[in-house]
C-alpha cells in the first residue's frame, strides 16, 4: 500500500520520494541543447520513460516532477502522455525568463496545462527567483491560479530562507500554505543545513523537495576516475579529479551500510534523505531499473547510527 504524507501543509497526499523526469521527452531543434540535455543526455528511451514511470507507482511512488523549461515542453509533454489516466501527481515549474514578466504567469500556466494535458496541476512551483519579478506579485497570480482551480498546491524552487519567508508570508494573505521549496540537496550538497533552509522549511511547515539526491549520479557509485559520466556533468566538481576520489569513501561507506540490507549505494543515499520526515528526494531515471532501485529506498529505514556514519563522512560536503 502507498504509504503517504502532506505535502507541506497542504491537502495533497504525497509519497515520500518523488520521480525526475528532467531528461525525458524528444527535444527537437535548438531544445536538444537545453541544459538538462547537455548535462546528462538523453533517457534511455520512450519505452524505458513509460517502464520507469510504472516501476515508480508499482512501489508506491506517486510524484512525477517536471518544468516548463527541460527541453522546452518536451518534458512536459511526454509525462503528459504517459501520466494519462493515471492516479499520479504531477508537479511542474513557472519558466522565468530574462524576455517575461510575472505577468505571464497565467499564459504559462496554461501553456503547461495544455501539454501535461491536465486541468490541474499538483504542485506548480516558480523556478527560481529572478530580481525582476515581485515575489509577493508571484505569489497573489499563484494564489488566483489556486481560486481557480487550475493549482492544487504552490511551490518554489531555489529560494533562499529569507525568499521562503517572503513567499511564505505573500500566500498566508490570502489563506493559502506554501507547500514547498524544491532545492538541491544529498549527501554530497548539505547547504541547505547551513543556510537556513532546511531550518525554515521545518519551521513553517514547507516540504524540502530535494533535487539532485543522487549528486547528479556521483552517489550511485558507478563512476570513478576510470568510469567517467558522460555530457557537461563530467565537468562538475564531483565528476573530476581530486573531487571523484574524494566520493570514493562515500559510496564505500554506502556500500558498506547498503550490504547490511541488500540495497544499493543509490538507495541508502536516498534513505538518508527519507529520514528527515520534512525531506522528500526527487531522483531522476533514464529507464525502468533506475526507477525500480531508486523506490527502493522506500522499503528500508536507516538505525540512527548509520546516519551519523554518513553525515561524518560528508562534512567536507556541508558547507
Ligand atoms: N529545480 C531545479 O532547479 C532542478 C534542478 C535540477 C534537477 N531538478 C529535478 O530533480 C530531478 C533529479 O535531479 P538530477 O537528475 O539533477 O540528479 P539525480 O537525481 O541526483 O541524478 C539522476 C541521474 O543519476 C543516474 N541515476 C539515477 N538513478 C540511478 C540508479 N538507481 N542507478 C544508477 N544511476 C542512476 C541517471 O543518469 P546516468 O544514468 O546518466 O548516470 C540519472 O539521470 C530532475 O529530474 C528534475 O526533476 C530540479
Amino acid at each position: 500500500m502507498t504509504q503517504t504524507t502532506p505535502l507541506g501543509r497542504t491537502s495533497v497526499q504525497v509519497s515520500r520520494l518523488g520521480l525526475g523526469a528532467m531528461t525525458w521527452g524528444k527535444p527537437t531543434g535548438m531544445a536538444r541543447l537545453n541544459p538538462a540535455q547537455m548535462a546528462y543526455g538523453p533517457s534511455e528511451s520512450g519505452v524505458e520513460e513509460e517502464r520507469a514511470l510504472e516501476a515508480s507507482l508499482a512501489a508506491g511512488v506517486n510524484l512525477i516532477d517536471t518544468a516548463a523549461m527541460y527541453s522546452n515542453g518536451a518534458s512536459e509533454r511526454r509525462v503528459g502522455e504517459l501520466a494519462r489516466g493515471k492516479d499520479v501527481l504531477i508537479a511542474t515549474k513557472f519558466p522565468p525568463s530574462p524576455f517575461t514578466r510575472a505577468n505571464r504567469l497565467p499564459s504559462e500556466l496554461d501553456h503547461s496545462l495544455a501539454r501535461l494535458q491536465r486541468a490541474a496541476i499538483d504542485l506548480y512551483q516558480i523556478h527560481f527567483p529572478v530580481p525582476w519579478m515581485s515575489i509577493p506579485k508571484l505569489m497573489n497570480l499563484l494564489a488566483d491560479a489556486v481560486e481557480a482551480g487550475k493549482v492544487k498546491a504552490v511551490g518554489v524552487s531555489n529560494y533562499s530562507a529569507a525568499q521562503l519567508r517572503l513567499a511564505h508570508a505573500a500566500l498566508a494573505k490570502r489563506g493559502i500554505p506554501l507547500a514547498s521549496n524544491q532545492v538541491q540537496y544529498s549527501l554530497l550538497y548539505r547547504k541547505p543545513e547551513v543556510d537556513g533552509v532546511l531550518d525554515a522549511c521545518r519551521e513553517l511547515g514547507i516540504t524540502l523537495i530535494a533535487y539532485s539526491p543522487l549528486a547528479m549520479g556521483a552517489l550511485t557509485g558507478k563512476y570513478s576516475a576510470a568510469t567517467r559520466a558522460t555530457g557537461f556533468r563530467r565537468f562538475a566538481p564531483n565528476f573530476r579529479g581530486r573531487g571523484i576520489e574524494a566520493v570514493q569513501p562515500v559510496v564505500a561507506l554506502l556500500r558498506q551500510i547498503g550490504a547490511r540490507y541488500d540495497k544499493t549505494p543509490s538507495q541508502v543515499a536516498l534513505r538518508w534523505l527519507i529520514e528527515d520526515e520534512s525531506v522528500l528526494p526527487i531522483p531522476g531515471a533514464k529507464n525502468g531499473k533506475q526507477a525500480a532501485d531508486n523506490a527502493g529506498a522506500l522499503a528500508f529505514r536507516l538505525t540512527a547510527d548509520e546516519r551519523e556514519a554518513l553525515s561524518q563522512a560528508t562534512l567536507a560536503w556541508r558547507v
